[in-house]
């Protein structure tokens, strides 16, 4: 039946013809797994734990214990509800695969819950992804008897793995191969037998799956990302798309690609430290990276910028000088938050390396028709690394043969791997849904890559250079004085607690932080909230203002502070509500605002580094007085594989 799937185009089998175009929608769930001498429960549980933020719609568990009994249990909600549901039940066995949920196909709920069991009850699987051509799989196998529990895209895969072992007695991992020869779409799965209870079998296409091997091959765990794992090993094998592997307990990894050649597996040594990963003391998890921030900048600029030599040293530019020198162009694709830092990426590059960039949201970019031309160097900026329409876009400008430039934050993810060079943030795992220090991370990272690339041009001047290095090695002690203001921004936080919209205005380099401010509010206060170009003010949303409007005004210090104080007298002068991020020792603005957060002193180009700290506080204090989940808003996820 396999051998009749061409390239995901065309599937024929039992009488049923059907065309597919191959395209790519993925899901964002977490799956965990582990195989082994262990207990596995406690590490699937953890692993959840830390995958979470992946999704938090239902989360599932399926163990086969020493009597070779595969438990299976699966709750709505939060993995919490799933621990409670577990507790005096038998949750013994040294294999087991776990799931957290971020629904697609049928509502959160128990029965749509992963993992999906096959009809025989011999196969459980997980599955983070999205299969394209699931109803027609499903008719086919409902007219060889199968029937279905869930209205879920997986429990189609899994059976249909069963359908193919039980028709050509194939073993797990051949069952499953010729399976996803006939699936049209996204995954990463991880496969049990309660008959073969020495195995796992995983899978990869367009979703992440990274495998953790213990020593001597005794013990494997396998997760969407590094975090469930790195407690347990260093040493990990990133899959590729269309590959299957096995893990035997005992013996090396088996790879094999979708036409059953065999592939070596790369091993790669991942250093993440455990505490990273741990609240460290903080109520949530966003705080805690608000306040990790100078210290994830040093990390950022260390070996990057020399002070001492007043230079700054990038190994991209070093080894990819000459494509860079002759680029024509910079195209900046990202999402969300990271697209608003190629909006401040966008002016420092062109203000310092006078080159023109473009900067586009992945999602529009993929879709279109845009002229991508070989000289062009494509910049994907993700925190994750897996969002699906910045890799997407990513692969389209790979097609035209134009220079892909990674900023990325996760280590080995698939558009750091896709890269063909590029520069990691290294701020360190980010868990809260809402981006705070990523942002920062990436707007360090291009105003390192602007300054260099425009030195290396001749494009800046030798003073303007010098002196923006010397400010950027003081920006991680002044993010400290923001953040000792904390208080203070908490009590001007409560204002808007009860607000139903809100508005934040900024100009020039602050143009961008007034958008991250209002994404930060809308996310996790649930507040609608709109950032604008201050100047845009007055061609329309000038008619929202009265006194229940808030507006937050980024005001700091630079060139166009005497026209934004126009604006702020524009919103005064309509009863509008203003609190204002300005420079210490700024009156001009503190007379006319409600309130005002003062950051210190800086050059223009590094304001946002700064002016972008006091927004996400109040972004989270709003959300803690309204009692909200902080850390998993939501609707939300943090890694976004859904187009
Ligand atoms: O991982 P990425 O940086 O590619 O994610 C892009 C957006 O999904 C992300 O920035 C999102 O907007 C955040 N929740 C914002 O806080």
């Amino acid at each position: 039946v396999a051998q009749d799937i061409i390239n995901n185009v065309k599937l024929k089998c039992c009488g049923i013809k059907v065309l597919y175009k191959n395209k790519q929608g993925i899901t964002m769930c977490g799956i965990v797994g582990y195989i082994g001498f262990r207990d596995a429960y406690p590490i699937l549980i953890q692993g959840l734990k830390r995958l979470e933020y992946r999704g938090y719609d239902s989360a599932g568990v399926a163990l086969i214990n020493n009597e070779g009994v595969m438990n299976v249990y699966k709750e709505k909600g939060k993995v919490s509800n799933l621990e409670a549901l577990t507790s005096q039940r038998d949750i013994s066995g040294q294999i087991g695969i776990a799931h957290t949920r971020w629904a697609t196909h049928g509502e959160p709920s128990a029965i749509n819950a992963h993992p999906h069991v096959s009809q025989s009850g011999r196969l459980a699987l997980v599955h983070n992804g999205i299969i394209e051509n699931y109803s027609n799989l499903k008719i086919l196998l409902e007219k060889e008897g199968y029937t279905f529990k869930s209205s879920t895209d997986t429990e189609v895969l899994v059976q249909l793995i069963e359908y193919m072992q039980k028709k050509y007695d194939k073993s797990l991992e051949n069952a499953t191969i010729m399976a996803l020869r006939m699936v049209v779409g996204a995954y990463a799965i991880a496969v049990i037998d309660k008959n073969c209870p020495d195995k796992i079998v995983v899978a990869r296409k367009s979703s992440p799956l990274v495998i953790g091997i213990g020593a001597d091959h005794k013990e494997f765990f396998i997760a969407s990302d590094a975090l469930p794992i790195v407690e347990y090993t260093k040493q990990m094998v990133y899959l590729n798309d269309n590959e299957v592997a096995l893990l035997k307990i005992g013996k090396k990894i088996e790879i094999n690609n979708l036409n059953y050649e065999d592939i070596t597996p790369e091993v790669k040594e991942v250093n993440i430290s455990l505490e990273s990963l741990e609240k460290g003391g903080f109520e949530h998890f966003m705080l805690k990276e608000i306040y990790d921030q100078p210290r994830c900048m040093a990390d950022c600029m260390r070996g990057r910028l020399l002070l001492n030599e007043k230079r700054i040293v990038l190994s991209t530019i070093n080894m990819h000088r000459e494509r860079l020198m002759k680029a024509e162009r910079f195209i900046i694709v990202a999402c969300g938050t990271s697209w608003h830092a190629g909006l401040i990426g966008k002016q420092l590059i062109e203000q310092w390396a006078n080159i023109p960039v473009e900067v586009e949201y992945a999602s529009e970019f993929r879709y279109r028709n845009p002229v991508i031309s070989p000289d062009d160097v494509v910049i994907a900026i993700s925190q994750s690394g897996e969002t699906a329409d910045t890799l997407a876009a990513f692969q389209l400008a790979k097609e035209n043969k134009a220079m892909c430039f990674g900023i990325v934050n996760v280590v080995g993810s698939s558009i750091a791997r896709a890269s063909d060079t590029g520069i990691y943030i290294h701020v360190g795992p980010e868990i809260g849904v809402a981006s705070t220090k990523a942002f920062t991370g990436q707007v360090t990272v291009l105003t390192l890559f602007a300054l260099a690339l425009g030195h290396e041009r001749g494009t800046i001047s030798k003073e303007e250079y010098e002196s923006t290095i010397e400010e950027l090695g003081n920006i991680p002690e002044k993010i400290k004085s923001v953040l000792a203001k904390d208080e203070e921004i908490k009590d001007i936080a409560r204002s808007l607690t009860y607000a139903e919209n809100a508005l934040y205005m900024g100009r020039g380099f602050n143009y961008p932080v007034a958008l991250e401010g209002a994404l930060k509010l809308k996310e996790i206060s649930y507040i609608h909230a709109e950032g604008y170009p201050a100047a845009e003010m007055k061609h329309g949303p000038i008619a929202l203002i009265d006194e229940n409007m808030p507006v937050v005004f980024v005001a700091t210090h630079h060139q166009l502070y005497k026209k934004i104080i126009s604006n702020i007298e524009e919103v005064k002068a309509r009863n509008g509500r203003i609190i204002a991020v300005v420079t210490e020792g700024d009156e001009a603005v503190k007379e006319i605002a409600e309130a005002t957060i003062e950051v210190p002193s800086t050059l223009a180009s590094l304001a946002p580094l700064l002016s972008a700290i006091p927004l996400q506080l109040i972004a989270y204090h709003v959300a803690v007085e309204k009692g909200l989940n902080v850390d998993q808003p939501r609707n939300l996820a943090k890694s976004v594989t859904v187009e």
